[in-house]
């Protein structure tokens, strides 16, 4: 009946273009030749509605004040005046408003529908910054295949993700959101992402189009103060920020949304430089461009228009093809092109694009074609897509400290206190950036502790103390609770809403009164193990020289109870490794592996001779070495890297190195292990970092298994933007590390000749 009813309106609908353009249609005309033709049919008006993409009435995710209803957007729609709506969903709601874009518009253009699907739908997965953690590509790709095809069903076709910003700020609530600190991680990540949402074909019902943010630079805001200036050197734009964009490009990402921040004094939102000359003439982009949310507006506040006018002036003539909430466009467009200020030709060039997306998405063909009652309730939330959300979440996790081996626990103690205030929790285990997680599905931690032990094992639960006021009246009931128990799980960290955007922490502890609960609980004498929920670094000395063993989790998602159960009882091997460096403390932020040497390099020695020591680069209270490098994290088993070698001494630009290496799995339990390859240049004509990612293997092996792990280098993995800003070699000597984290390494040397 509803696919009857589907059938009717799409038939109907595409008679009604047929109508508008019957000539053409019958003409089997190409997409270009039916998006000139649908220009020329175009007012200004119907135009500038094709560039205007509005929230929706429910989930907010911007300064908006206004209060639509669903007639306003009937109206809005009806007249022509947007190009879709963003952040609603439902596959009955969806056909509805489409019906009206197809039926009672005058040129019958169908509805793009956007959303931050950013990590999972209705099944939330981790947070990215904890899926970038597995360093598993697979799972990465397959954990975005499922969100696409699970929110399509539910009407949505545009999709503002992946988040690509590369951020060295853990005080930045957005750091959550992406990658971590490294751009070849990012770009491999970047890629993965965007084959998942994208698939093969946009117009398969199952895949949207996914729109890299924010271009660029966003993750770098002074202080790591949302929405901050950002202002960093051409080679850093190049070296560090654009990679994973340029990888999204290249896996045929189909929008990008350019950052809310200034870089180099221009806010990217009308940065024609950036936007035009860099992203589209010399990083090939032909796809479209939205605005980030009221970011045409803001350009008043950055002090680079004078009013509505010149912000939408400024941003179409810099590439913005669409915008998202400042209305500018809508308003003011027409008049600015009638007042002979703006070529109409940003205009046209702008819809076309947007036109392009749409045919791309299929909508032209069947409107309707994400809107599938059935499919959506088949979808959401089903056992097979929990599964991809449970899988993603167990290999996004990563052990920290596991003294003792006390971890993995026994199924079978008498009694285990789960004590925290994020312990019984459903709602944070969302995370931040899940709008559309219901809250009271995910599995808390002790929900997931509890289906995981054995019958006549007890889990006693207290929640300790608050997520973030200084109260402590609940401590002593903690302890008694820990006292009655044989082994103590603590759940300590961060609310969702303490990371995310505009979610900026200017200490990044943990909050409140739980560092006091664990040391509270630790003196008790019982054995403790800290389950960390966060979407940042933390810094966590004291954990770290108190706590035997430390599990972090991030936001794990719709299974996150499960999945930690999983880890903590050894039903998985935790394979995890950090994505992004975390520091002893504040002070020592930006903190990251890949820095360069300086002039006064530190060497960490202090039998240095005095002189030496003082005059170098470090601090006089603190370490400089971080808390957990990147690419840090252990395993229930043990793995021993022996036998580095390199097929040849000397390469020339022209040909390849091959880098082996034997990893052996030493321990007792089967496990999977992330061997990483960096390199480091040593001289060259600008300086270069200490070391340098270049390529990662995740790798199973059996108790006891060996295998020979083979790399290649070539000339594009030594490569660099040389002084003059060209990529390429030059010849000198490199050093070649590989090992399980950036700092446990063996090294070897090896010659480029030119
Ligand atoms: C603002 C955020 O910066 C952006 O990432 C998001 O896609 C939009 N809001 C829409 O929600």
């Amino acid at each position: 009946m509803i696919n009857n009813l589907r059938i009717g309106l799409f038939t109907c609908a595409f008679t009604l273009t047929l109508s508008a353009f019957s000539q053409q249609a019958k003409q089997k005309l190409s997409v270009d030749e039916k998006i000139d033709a649908l220009i020329s049919k175009m007012t200004l008006e119907e135009k500038v509605g094709q560039l205007n993409i509005n929230v929706g009435e429910t989930i907010i995710t911007g300064p908006t004040m206004y209060t639509s209803t669903s007639e306003r957007f009937d109206d809005l729609i009806r007249d022509g005046k947007i190009t879709g709506l963003f952040n609603v969903h439902g596959a009955a709601y969806t056909a509805r408003l489409q019906k009206i874009a197809i039926e009672k518009s005058r040129l019958g253009i169908p509805l793009l529908f956007g959303a931050d699907i950013i990590h999972g739908f209705k099944t939330v997965t981790p947070i990215p910054l904890g899926e970038a953690a597995s360093w598993d590509m697979n799972a990465i790709e397959q954990s975005a295949r499922m969100a696409a095809k699970e929110s399509t069903s539910a009407g949505i076709n545009f999709n503002f993700a992946p988040m690509v910003d590369i951020s060295r700020e853990p005080r930045w609530g957005r750091i959550s959101e992406g990658s971590g600190e490294d751009s070849y991680l990012g770009s491999r990540i970047a890629t993965a992402r965007v084959k998942g949402f994208q698939g093969n074909n946009l117009a398969d019902p199952t895949t949207f189009a996914a729109c890299v943010k924010h271009f660029i630079g966003y993750g770098a805001a002074e202080a790591g103060r949302d929405y901050n200036t950002v202002d960093f050197s051409k080679r850093a734009l190049y070296e560090t920020y654009l990679p994973p964009f340029k990888a999204a490009i290249e896996a045929g990402a189909a929008t990008v949304m350019p950052s809310f921040n200034e870089l180099d004094g221009q806010p990217l939102t009308g940065n024609k430089h950036l936007l035009t000359d860099l992203l589209r003439n010399e990083l090939k982009f032909n796809g479209m461009i939205v605005s980030d949310y009221g970011a045409i507006g803001e350009m008043i506040n950055h002090g680079t228009a004078a009013n509505g006018k010149e912000a939408a002036q400024l941003s179409l003539e810099a590439g913005t093809d669409m915008d998202m909430m400042s209305y500018l466009y809508l308003n003011e467009v027409p008049n600015l092109v009638r007042a002979g200020k703006l070529d109409v030709k940003y205009v046209d060039a702008a819809v076309r694009r947007v036109l392009k997306l749409k045919f791309d998405l299929g909508l032209f063909d069947n409107p309707y074609l994400y809107s599938d009652v059935n499919r959506e309730k088949k979808e959401i939330r089903s056992a097979e897509n929990l599964a991809v959300a449970r899988d993603m979440a167990k290999r996004s996790i990563v052990l920290l400290k596991n003294e003792g081996k006390l971890l993995p626990l026994k199924k079978n103690y008498k009694k285990i206190a789960v004590i925290g205030p994020l312990a019984d929790n459903k709602e944070d285990m969302n995370g931040s950036w899940s709008f559309f997680g219901e809250t009271q599905h995910p599995v808390s931690i002790v929900e997931g502790i509890k289906s995981k032990v054995e019958k006549g094992t007890e889990v006693l639960y207290h929640t300790g103390c608050n997520l973030y006021d200084n109260n402590t009246d609940k401590f002593a009931e903690a302890v008694t609770t820990a006292n009655n128990a044989d082994v103590v799980i603590m759940v300590v960290g961060e609310s969702a809403v303490m990371n995310g955007e505009g979610a900026s922490r200017s200490d990044i502890n943990l909050p409140g009164v739980q560092q006091q609960l664990v040391e509270i609980i630790a003196k008790t004498g019982k054995p403790v193990v800290v389950v960390l929920i966060n979407g940042r670094p933390l810094t966590l000395e004291w954990i770290d020289q108190h706590i035997p063993s430390i599990v972090e989790s991030w936001t794990l998602g719709s299974e996150a109870g499960h999945a930690v159960a999983d880890v903590l009882f050894g039903d998985y091997n935790p394979s995890g490794k950090l994505p992004v460096t975390f520091p002893r403390s504040v002070g020592q932020i930006p903190i990251y592996y890949n820095h360069k040497n300086t002039g006064r390099p530190y060497g960490g020695n202090y039998s240095e001779p005095a002189s030496q020591r003082v005059y170098s680069s470090k601090y006089r209270d603190i370490k400089n070495t971080p808390l957990y490098p990147f690419g840090y994290g252990l395993s229930y088993t043990s793995f021993e890297y022996s036998d580095m070698n390199l097929s040849v001494p000397k390469i020339s630009a022209n040909e390849k190195i091959d880098v082996t290496i034997t990893v052996k799995n030493t321990g007792a339990y089967d496990g999977e292990e992330v061997v990483q390859l960096y390199i480091r240049d040593l001289v060259g004509s600008v300086t270069r970092p200490v070391k340098e990612l270049k390529g990662f293997q995740k790798v199973f092996l059996k108790a006891g298994e060996s295998k020979k792990i083979i790399f290649t280098l070539s000339a594009n993995d030594l490569s660099f933007y040389r002084a003059d800003m060209t990529w390429g070699t030059e010849r000198g000597q490199f050093d070649v590390f590989v090992g399980g984290s950036s700092e446990q390494v063996l090294k070897k040397s090896f010659e480029l000749t030119n």
